[in-house]
């Protein structure tokens, strides 16, 4: 056994040192392999907490460590034929067989060559393993693009799905859409190294994958049930900054199941009477057709022009309604400038109390501006700028409570807006409401008939009532706090 390592160092010095380029990957090989395994074992046991150590081992070591090795190999190559040592091709093995005294010494090239693979292969198949994980982490998601991904990260960070991963609603778990994504990720690595990508990356995405089926892992709108009230918070843009809101009662119903009939909003869910559409934007903002498969029956609804025309057979892209055309923006949020400030008013973040925040934070943060350092600086110099000339008690009695003003107004601003990847105030749109006549008024906009003049319903109390609007301090919100109250209190 001494004999046969000692003829296996021996043999695989004689063999690498005859070529510059095997030395070098020898060199790079036996540095990197302990570090490689090391580092492949603490990543396993998640020893080491730091979401760039992944990037370092899979994205850097590991390539470099097959690079180390497709240079030996070609070293050896290149160095063939020196007659001592041949190479193991075909007519050196011929040749060694031929001559009986030979015969043991290809016997330990054979088990030479045998370890040597073996342990590498070992090493590369492992290093793959857990590498292929990594990219399937949020960390790698996120990170490792920092400059592409940082808006969808972000923005995925302040979302209620901000605990699941990535991967769960872009790959899931079918090895179809999981080869898909591969492909399609190895081709956006290229367009990220040669600064290809577009910017913004444009809506709506094409690669996730069936999208019912992964919503439907956690969600099932075919349980839900019943209206929900919604309320949503706003300031004015006045000098008390008035807190007023707005509660819809939503009719969410539901997508129908084991005989429940499907009704309200989930009602376009059901699997009995499937909605198609056609488009005739990239966008999917124009609906020239929209049609209703009930039982055997169709029913078509073609958009109609302001005087009246109606075009049945305009050119578009079809598609089957689901959770998308609704729910675009389930986890990306980005929300409008006036949406961001009310956030962070409700919260605290900014202080109420300030006069006139809401108007002035909106004025600062709504222009453009070409870098998010120029944007911060522009934003606590006008605010700081305005309230020294107008309220200058304020401003020295507690400097604090305009820095931190300052502070949440710059916050509103880095979540939602990044200029480098040219995304501002409403690049994407929500198809969740009916903002800007979109949304749900792609079809329930009243625009829709059929050949006998029937219309996609577009009344306000199919969808939710209305139960106050922009109103300090709702009645029926007291109303019910009051009834709770006496509920809770016998
Ligand atoms: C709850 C599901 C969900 C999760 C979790 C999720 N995404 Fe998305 N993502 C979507 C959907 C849906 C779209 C498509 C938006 C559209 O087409 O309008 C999207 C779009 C994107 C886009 C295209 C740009 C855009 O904003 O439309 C990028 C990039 C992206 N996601 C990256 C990520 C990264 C990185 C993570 C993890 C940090 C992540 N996503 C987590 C659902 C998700
Ligand atoms: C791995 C599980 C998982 C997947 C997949 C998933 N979600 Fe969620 N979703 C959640 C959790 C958890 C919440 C938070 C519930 C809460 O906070 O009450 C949530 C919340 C939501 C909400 C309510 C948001 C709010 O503001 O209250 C909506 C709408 C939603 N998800 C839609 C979607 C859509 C659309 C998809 C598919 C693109 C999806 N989800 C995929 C787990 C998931
Ligand atoms: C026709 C549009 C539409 C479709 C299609 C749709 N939803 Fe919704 N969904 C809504 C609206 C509107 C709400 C309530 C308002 C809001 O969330 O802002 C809602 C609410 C939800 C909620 C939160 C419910 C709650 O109790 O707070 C979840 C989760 C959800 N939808 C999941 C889904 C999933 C999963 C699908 C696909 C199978 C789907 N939705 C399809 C419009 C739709
Ligand atoms: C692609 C077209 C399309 C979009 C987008 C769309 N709907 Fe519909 N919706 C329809 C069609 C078609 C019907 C059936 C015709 C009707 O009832 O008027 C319908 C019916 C409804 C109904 C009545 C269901 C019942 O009980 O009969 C509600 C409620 C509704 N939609 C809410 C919404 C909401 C909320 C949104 C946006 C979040 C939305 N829809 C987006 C096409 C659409
Ligand atoms: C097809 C369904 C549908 C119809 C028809 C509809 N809405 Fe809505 N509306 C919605 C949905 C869904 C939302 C919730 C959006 C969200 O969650 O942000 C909404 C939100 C609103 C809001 C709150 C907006 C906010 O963010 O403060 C108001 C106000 C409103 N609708 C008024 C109306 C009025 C007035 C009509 C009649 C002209 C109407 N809607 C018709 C679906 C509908």
């Amino acid at each position: 056994m001494g004999k046969t390592s000692a003829f296996f160092i021996k043999t695989a010095v004689n063999l690498i040192s005859r070529s510059k380029l095997s030395v070098l990957g020898g060199i790079i090989i036996s540095v990197l392999a302990p570090v490689l395994l090391i580092c492949v074992v603490l990543d396993i046991r998640g020893t080491v907490d730091n979401p760039y150590f992944g990037f370092l081992i899979y994205l850097i070591f590991g390539p470099l460590f097959v690079l180390g090795l497709v240079l030996l190999i070609i070293g050896i190559f290149i160095s063939r034929g020196k007659e001592d040592i041949g190479l193991f091709t075909f007519e050196y093995i011929e040749e060694q067989l031929a001559r009986p005294g030979r015969y043991t010494r290809i016997r330990r090239h054979i088990l030479l060559s045998l370890i040597f693979t073996l342990t590498t292969l070992l090493l590369v198949v492992l290093v793959s393993y857990t590498g292929f994980h990594y990219t399937e982490s949020t960390a790698f998601c996120g990170l490792t693009c920092h400059q592409v991904m940082g808006p969808a990260y972000a923005t995925y960070q302040h979302s209620p799905h901000s605990r699941i991963s990535c991967v769960e609603c872009h790959i899931g778990k079918q090895s179809q859409w999981l080869t898909k994504s591969k492909f399609s990720g190895a081709k956006q690595l290229f367009a990220v190294l040669f600064n290809t990508y577009p910017r913004p990356i444009p809506q709506p995405i094409t690669s996730l994958r069936p999208v019912r089926e992964t919503c439907e892992q956690c969600h099932r709108p075919e349980m839900f049930h019943g209206d929900k009230l919604y309320i949503k918070d706003r300031f004015l843009p006045d000098e008390h900054n008035t807190h007023v809101q707005t509660a819809l009662l939503m009719k969410i119903g539901s997508g129908g199941y084991l005989g429940r009939k499907a009704q309200g909003i989930h009602w376009h869910v059901s699997e009995d009477h499937p909605v198609f559409y056609k488009y005739a934007d990239h966008a999917q903002e124009d609906v020239v057709q929209v049609w209703l498969q009930d039982g055997g029956q169709e029913t078509h609804f073609y958009k109609t022009s302001e005087t009246g025309k109606r075009d049945t057979n305009q050119q578009g892209t079809i598609r089957k309604m689901d959770c998308m055309d609704c729910h675009n923006r389930p986890t990306h949020v980005f929300r409008s400038a006036d949406e961001a400030l009310d956030e962070k008013l409700v919260t605290g973040i900014i202080p109420r109390e300030i006069p006139f925040i809401k108007r002035q934070a909106l004025k600062t943060i709504t222009p453009h501006y070409d870098s998010v350092d120029a944007a911060l600086q522009e934003i606590s110099r006008a605010l700081k700028e305005w309230y020294t000339t107008h309220y200058p008690d304020l401003v020295n009695q507690d400097k604090t409570l305009l820095d931190k003003a300052i502070a949440g107004v710059q916050q509103a601003y880095m979540e939602n807006v990044f200029p480098a990847m040219h995304i501002g105030w409403g690049t994407y749109t929500d198809f969740i409401g009916h903002k800007n006549d979109s949304g749900c008024f792609r079809c329930h906009d009243g625009r829709h008939f059929t050949e006998n003049g029937q219309t996609i319903s577009n009344d306000c109390d199919s969808c939710h009532i209305i139960l106050a609007e922009n109103e300090p301090s709702p009645d029926v919100l007291g109303l019910l706090q009051k009834t709770l109250l006496h509920k809770e209190q016998p």
